[in-house]
C-alpha cells in the first residue's frame, strides 16, 4: 500500500510490534514520527525508518504518563509534518504479578502507562488530526476482554483503552475521524511475549493453542493497521479487531493459568 504524503505518528513506536507498524508505513513512503522514553531507541528507530523508505522521519523522547510532555512532543510532530493522517498509540508496560502480591504503585504504574497514557495521547492529538480523514489505532491486548492470572493490572487498563476507542468513535466520528483498537495475538520476538512466556517450553504451550499453528509477527499486526489507514478501511470505526491466528477464540487458554503457575512456582 502507498502512503506517500501521509503523516503518520506512532507513540511507543521504537521497539517490537509498534516499531514494525512504523516501519511498514515508512516502506509505503509515508512521513513517519515515533516517540518513546529512550532517546537512544528513538534515534535508532528514526534511522531505521529512513532506511525503510520514509519520506521523512521524526522522533521525540517523552513519557506518556506526563500529559504536558505528550502535548509538547505531538506539537513538535505537527510543526514538522502538519495534520496527522494516522495516529497509532501503543506505549505499554507489563510484568507478570499476582494482585495480592504486587504493590498499589505497581498496579497504578501499568494503569498510568496503558490507560492514562492513551488518554494523554488522544487528548493531545485531537487538535492535530486531519478532519475529515484521520485514522487512529489504539494497540490493545486480549487482556482487555479475557482474564489471565497475574495480569489484573493489564486487564483493567486495556479494557479501558478499548472503551475509549468505542466512545471516541462516537464523539469524533462526526468530525470524520475513525478510531479502532487492534489486538495483537502472541507476537514472536517481542518484549511482551517474552515477559509472559519466558521459556521455550512456555512458548511451545502457547503455539499448541494457536489454530493457525504459529506465533504472530509484527508484520501481521502492521498489515491490519495499514488496511485501517487506507481507503479500504474507510467505513470501519469503533471496532476491536484481533490479529491473533484465532488464538483467543479459545478464551485465554493455557496462558490464562500458566502465568499464575509461573509466579506461584517462583515463590516455591
Ligand atoms: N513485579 C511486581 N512489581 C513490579 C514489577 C514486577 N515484575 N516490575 C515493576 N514493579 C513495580 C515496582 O516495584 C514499582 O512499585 P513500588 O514503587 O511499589 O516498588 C512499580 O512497579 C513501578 O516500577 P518502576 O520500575 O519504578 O517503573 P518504571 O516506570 O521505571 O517502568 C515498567 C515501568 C515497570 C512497566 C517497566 O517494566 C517498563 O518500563 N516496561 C516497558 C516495556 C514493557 O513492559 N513491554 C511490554 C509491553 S506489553
Ligand atoms: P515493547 O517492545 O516493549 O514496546 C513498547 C513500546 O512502548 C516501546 O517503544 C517503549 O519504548 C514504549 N514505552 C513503554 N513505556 C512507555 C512510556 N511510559 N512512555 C512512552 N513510551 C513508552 O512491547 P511489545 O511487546 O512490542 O508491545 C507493543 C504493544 O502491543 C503494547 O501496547 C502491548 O500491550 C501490545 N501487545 C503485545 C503483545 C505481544 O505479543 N508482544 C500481545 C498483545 C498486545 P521506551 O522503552 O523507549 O519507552
Amino acid at each position: 500500500m502507498e502512503f506517500e504524503g501521509k503523516a503518520v505518528v506512532v507513540v511507543g513506536g521504537t521497539s517490537g510490534i509498534n516499531r514494525g507498524i512504523a516501519e511498514a508505513f515508512a516502506a509505503g513512503g509515508a512521513r513517519v514520527a515515533v516517540a518513546s522514553r529512550s532517546e537512544q531507541k528513538v534515534a535508532d528507530t528514526v534511522a531505521a525508518l529512513q532506511a525503510a523508505g520514509a519520506a521523512e522521519a521524526h522522533g521525540a523522547a517523552f513519557d506518556v504518563r506526563d500529559a504536558g510532555a505528550v502535548v509538547e512532543g505531538l506539537a513538535g510532530f505537527h510543526r514538522a509534518m502538519g495534520d496527522f493522517d494516522v495516529l497509532v498509540s501503543g506505549a505499554a508496560g507489563n510484568f507478570p504479578a499476582l494482585t495480592a502480591e504486587m504493590s498499589v504503585n505497581a498496579f497504578r504504574t501499568v494503569v498510568e502507562i496503558d490507560l492514562m497514557g492513551t488518554v494523554h495521547v488522544m487528548k493531545a492529538a485531537h487538535g492535530f488530526l486531519r478532519k475529515p480523514g484521520a485514522s487512529i489505532v489504539n494497540i490493545s491486548a486480549p487482556q482487555a476482554y479475557l482474564p489471565y492470572e497475574g495480569q489484573a493490572h493489564v486487564c483493567a487498563a486495556k479494557a479501558g483503552v478499548d472503551q475509549i476507542t468505542r466512545t471516541l468513535a462516537l464523539e469524533w466520528g462526526r468530525e470524520g475521524v475513525r478510531i479502532n483498537s487492534v489486538v495483537p495475538g502472541f507476537i514472536e520476538g517481542t518484549e511482551g511475549a517474552d515477559r509472559l512466556a519466558p521459556t521455550e517450553e512456555a512458548k511451545a504451550g502457547v503455539i499448541s493453542d494457536i489454530p493457525l499453528g504459529r506465533l504472530g509477527r509484527a508484520e501481521d499486526v502492521a498489515g491490519m493497521c495499514l488496511f485501517l489507514a487506507s481507503e479500504m478501511g474507510a467505513y470501519v470505526s469503533g471496532q476491536v479487531i484481533a490479529v491473533d491466528g484465532a488464538l483467543y477464540q479459545r478464551g485465554s487458554g493455557r496462558l490464562g493459568s500458566m502465568i499464575g503457575e509461573m509466579l506461584r512456582g517462583a515463590k516455591g
